[in-house]
């Protein structure tokens, strides 16, 4: 792990108390929830917000929605430590509510910077608010598990969307399709590192 990366990092921390981001969220929230794994990681997940346990305990994906995450992850011949997982909107919200369009704005720059500074080879969005923003207009339903170039930053970076974990994880077909889309994920990579040789 680069330090320097890891210290970048810790400044859009410190950047975004400093500028009071959502202080509507970040006087519910009980702390802010940055990210967690591995900063040179291939691969970035990004999720919606933290949830009650992960508000508890200042990491992304550690309820039942993170532990079917670890079983996939794990299913796909990887661990937590493999990649890095963040969410788009960084405080909780009250009771669990859909983060609210303006709370995703005023994230988004943070977002943004978090993923140049890790310059991931693919970015899995994991549900439809973080899919909107680098896919507008796209709809969940008819490209999920399709990887998608864009432009981004100075160059282009694939994202490849997926049904939300917690959405799936009570429903029977979707849970398969998350699943059968996840295993698709370490090929996707290396056909991008094969692409960039
Ligand atoms: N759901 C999310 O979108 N993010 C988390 O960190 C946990 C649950």
């Amino acid at each position: 792990m680069s330090a320097s990366q890891r210290q970048q990092l810790d400044q859009i921390a410190a950047d975004i108390q400093q500028k009071n981001i959502c202080p509507d969220l970040a006087k519910t929230a009980t702390q802010l929830v940055m990210g967690d794994g591995n900063v040179d990681a291939d691969i970035v997940f990004i999720g919606e917000a933290p949830g009650k346990n992960e508000d508890e305990q200042g990491l992304p994906f550690v309820g039942a929605a993170g532990k079917f995450l670890n079983e996939m992850l794990a299913a796909a011949q990887m661990t937590r430590s493999d990649v890095y997982i963040t969410n788009i909107v960084k405080y909780r919200p009250p009771n669990n509510r859909d983060p609210l369009p303006e709370e995703k704005a005023a994230f988004w720059p943070y977002l943004v910077k978090q993923l140049q500074i890790i310059q991931p080879k693919v970015i899995i969005t994991l549900g439809r608010h973080s899919m909107e923003y680098f896919l507008p207009g796209m709809k969940i339903g008819q490209i999920h598990g399709q990887p998608k170039r864009i432009p981004f930053g100075d160059g282009h970076v694939v994202i490849m969307p997926l049904f939300h974990p917690a959405a799936a994880l009570y429903n029977g077909s979707l849970r398969q399709t998350l699943i059968d889309d996840f295993l698709k994920v370490p090929g996707v990579v290396e056909e991008i590192k094969k692409a960039s040789v």
